[in-house]
């Protein structure tokens, strides 16, 4: 027998059964670069870096676009695309890898930056699967009765680690926002997540926050240095490969088949790991497929975020569509979802 007092229970907390994404918002850049542009540092073409990437043109951000500013740039257009009262969204969740300090986080400043000081507020760190995590923590957070209107903010500041006279990675690469306020729903609009990593392959990407210890050892700002480091056809097996699979078991765990799917919405990571995987899902000619990689980059935990906004915005989906979501990247680690799609955002 138990020595305690049992008469008293403790109150979980009253959940929603069901939630779903109700806004979108995306910060991209003022500054464009073109492939041309990167190739004035590396040995390459910007035709080679489309045929293998389907990469044209990336944002970089500049000073004044910090983690923070386009964050709460986007966050703050997921709330008001929501159309709920700002008020309610209680709690806040930042997805990145570049946030220049371990110390503090990033997320209370954006709370503090779209009007909701004093809500829960974190980071997560899952390289390129970063938004899944934070999309699966916000909505098990609503389903359990922690919270009731989630903001989950992928951003991410490539730039920051990049040596652009490295080939393998100068390319790949760009910056940018994107948010989306995760609520309770009558029904259900998010899938159970199918996450996982392998840490065995944990050197295939690897981006190094010496910045601070360089600083104090030399006393000065240091010169851009390669900070981001990643075995770029590991990464393209182990995707081509794992993720493939990994997406068909997010249908499997949502419920739902490839011919019931209107988007599909993978990292943007390389256009030809979409076409692959597409292909080994079986995807009808019917599914659009993000593309969002062609002007945009590889912008890691923003990606999932910024592809499906694009999407929205350009009519390639539409509210209420079935779009199945994976992120793939650093750790390594991933995670898939089957989302409902919100509403078109406003013109920004
Ligand atoms: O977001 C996190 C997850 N990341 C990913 O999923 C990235 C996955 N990987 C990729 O997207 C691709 O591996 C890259 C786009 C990074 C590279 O494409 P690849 O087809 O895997 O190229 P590779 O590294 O196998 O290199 C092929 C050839 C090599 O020459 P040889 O050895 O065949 O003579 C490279 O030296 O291409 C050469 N190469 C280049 N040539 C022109 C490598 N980089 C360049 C370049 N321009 N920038």
């Amino acid at each position: 027998m138990a020595d305690f007092n049992d008469t008293v229970t403790i109150a979980a907390g009253e959940g929603s059964p069901g939630t779903a994404l109700l806004g979108i918002g995306a910060y991209r850049p003022r500054r464009v670069v073109s492939n041309e542009e990167i190739c004035e540092k590396i040995d390459s073409t910007s035709e080679w870096i489309y045929e293998r990437s389907g990469i044209l043109n990336r944002h970089v951000a500049e000073k004044d676009e910090s983690v923070i500013f386009m964050s709460s740039e986007a966050a703050a257009r997921a709330v008001a695309s929501a159309g709920i009262d700002p008020e309610l969204v209680d709690a806040l969740i930042v997805c990145t890898s570049t946030y220049e300090t371990y110390v503090p986080h990033a997320a209370p400043k954006v709370a503090d930056n779209i009007g909701r000081n004093g809500i829960a507020a974190f980071d997560i760190t899952a390289g390129c699967s970063g938004f899944g995590y934070g999309l699966a923590l916000a909505s098990n957070m609503i389903r359990g009765g922690g919270s009731r209107y989630v903001v989950v903010v992928g951003v991410e500041r490539m730039s920051e680690g990049i040596d652009w006279t490295d080939r393998n990675t100068a390319f790949i690469f760009g910056d940018g926002a994107g948010a989306v306020v995760v609520g309770p729903s009558e029904t259900n609009e998010i899938s159970q997540v199918v996450w996982g990593s392998d840490g065995q392959q944990s050197e295939a990407i690897t981006l190094t926050k010496t910045l601070r210890e360089y600083i104090d050892e030399t006393q000065e700002a240091p010169a851009p240095a390669p900070f981001l480091v990643m075995d770029g056809s590991k990464v393209f097996r182990w995707a081509a490969v794992q993720i493939a699979k990994a997406s068909a078991r997010t249908l499997e765990a949502a419920g739902v088949t490839a011919d019931q799917i209107q988007a599909f919405i993978p990292h943007q990571a390389n256009g030809r790991i979409n076409s692959a995987m597409a292909k080994h899902l079986g995807l009808p000619d019917t599914v659009a497929i993000a593309n969002d990689i062609e002007q945009t980059g590889n912008t890691s935990a923003a990606s999932i975020p910024l592809a499906m906004e694009t999407m929205l915005r350009e009519g390639q989906a539409k509210q209420g569509d079935l779009a199945l979501c994976i992120g793939f990247g650093a750790g390594l680690s991933y995670a898939g979802q089957v989302v409902r799609l919100p509403a078109k955002p406003p013109a920004n």
